[in-house]
């Protein structure tokens, strides 16, 4: 049968099935703190159960709601940052034709962000872009109040509002925020804008399975239901019914915290596919954000192979032998591309004639998992079947399960964020926030 597979063999000349099984009471522990929902952070839980929770007719619904918009919208622009941003860009740029952008025929609106960085030519680029594009605007801001996208949805609102006028503005403008908090859902109120509720107790970096991920992907063409069957199917795989050798989530977050305490404090998550770039991002937060506080944490990394081979490969081959790497590898590509013969072969490439580009990725994937581990990296492989909006699905569900279950085995609350404030006092004191006059007073003394 088809499924996302989690193969954990080549962990075994580092740390042993038996050590892995050891943890295997600590894992269902955790899992057990998780699903009972009496740990740390537990009011932020709400992604735990929703894929079972989203309704067809919810779909069916956003679907509905938004295709008029879809209709008349050449680019869209999501504007939000973490949480608020990544998981939508990490299914979007999974799925995409990688140059959609180029093309003479666009099927959906293309896909761009704004307010995930303070870039000045970033925006200035960004804007000159949009005079020539009709365009519409996916505000995401859980507080509302965040400081890059509120910056950003300032200065697109108002070109916006002078492109296309006040009414038609108001009716290209979709707010995601909280129910009733923070500015952006007074604004939306206000404006009459098109607005969807993050549930109260989904954080930003599980949120991808509400509106903050379902709204501009169904704008821009995304099987949402598809994204979300497949969440729910890996879900039942992931139940503490099933028995521990058999729930990817419960294996994976034994065999990383197994890794981790035998001295492996950094996890490469590697793809052999450029278009994983983003679903590497939206994984980074999901783990930098839940494991590393207290002075704990395995510090997630990211490489694109088989380009990042040819930077960070001697590194990885080499370097401190700190590491442990989680392969991405997916069995089908989308489309095949053979290889031509050349009666020259100048190049020496005639032996590989007739075979495929994705036989040669393949090739250096296995190729580069032994030599890692000959170096000494340990190496743990998760196989998708092929890059779809299901199997997508299915990937991320895994990946936030097995973060519950993983932070709560390492002692932590996977669900606060408390080290993501401290730039942003120093930054309102150094821009003389009102309301900071002591911290710009102190941080002056610094400087
Ligand atoms: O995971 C998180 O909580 C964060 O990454 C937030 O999503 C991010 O800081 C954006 O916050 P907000 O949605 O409130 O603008």
């Amino acid at each position: 049968m088809e499924q996302i597979n989690l193969d954990i063999s080549r962990v075994e000349q580092f740390i042993s099935s038996e050590e892995i099984k050891a943890l295997s009471l600590e894992t269902l522990e955790a899992q057990g703190t998780l699903y009972k929902g009496d740990g740390q952070g537990n009011d932020y839980l709400g992604w735990l159960h929703l894929p079972k929770e989203i309704s067809d007719q919810q779909l069916d619904d956003i679907e509905q709601a938004v295709a008029g918009l879809k209709e008349k919208t050449d680019i869209l622009v999501v504007v939000g940052i973490g949480g608020s941003y990544l998981g939508a860009r990490a299914v979007n740029d999974a799925l995409v034709h990688n140059f959609s952008h180029l093309m003479k025929e666009q099927k959906a609106p293309h896909m761009l962000f704004a307010g995930q960085n303070i870039g000045e030519d970033y925006m200035h680029e960004l804007l000159e872009l949009l005079e020539e594009y009709s365009y519409s605007i996916v505000a995401i801001s859980k507080s509302g109040t965040t400081t890059e996208p509120a910056l950003a949805f300032r200065i697109l609102k108002n070109h916006l509002e002078k492109k296309v006028g006040l009414e038609e503005a108001r009716d290209r403008i979709v707010a995601v925020t909280d129910s009733s908090k923070g500015a952006l859902r007074q604004l939306a109120d206000e404006e009459g804008y098109r607005s969807y509720v993050i549930p109260d107790n989904v954080g930003g970096r599980f949120s991808v399975f509400t509106p903050v991920g379902l709204i501009p992907l169904a704008i821009c063409g995304v099987n949402i239901k598809e994204l979300v069957s497949g969440a729910k199917e890996m879900s039942q795989r992931c139940d503490p019914s099933v028995p521990f050798e058999e729930n990817p989530a419960a294996v994976y977050a034994a065999t990383r915290n197994a890794l981790y305490r035998s001295g492996k404090k950094i996890e490469l998550l590697v793809n052999y596919q450029n278009k994983l770039h983003y679903v590497s991002e939206w994984w980074k937060q999901l783990f930098g954000e839940s494991e590393g506080k207290e002075g704990l944490g395995i510090f997630p990394a990211a490489v694109d192979n088989s380009t990042d081979l040819h930077s960070m490969g001697q590194y990885i081959q080499e370097g401190e032998r700190t590491l442990f790497e989680t392969v991405l590898s997916v069995e089908k590509t989308d489309h095949l591309v053979s290889i031509p013969g050349d009666p020259a072969n100048l190049d020496q490439l005639n032996y590989l004639e007739g075979k495929n580009i994705d036989h040669v990725n393949k090739m250096a994937e296995l190729g580069t998992i032994l030599a890692h581990l000959d170096g000494g990296v340990p190496n743990i492989r998760i196989s998708i079947p092929a890059l779809n909006a299901r199997w997508l699905g299915q990937l991320l569900y895994f990946f936030e399960n097995a973060c519950g279950i993983s932070g709560y085995m390492l002692g932590v609350n996977p669900f606060n964020q408390p080290g993501v404030e401290a730039y942003k006092k120093n930054m309102f004191a150094l821009l003389e926030k009102p309301g900071f006059e002591a911290e710009t007073a102190q941080i002056k003394a610094r400087l």
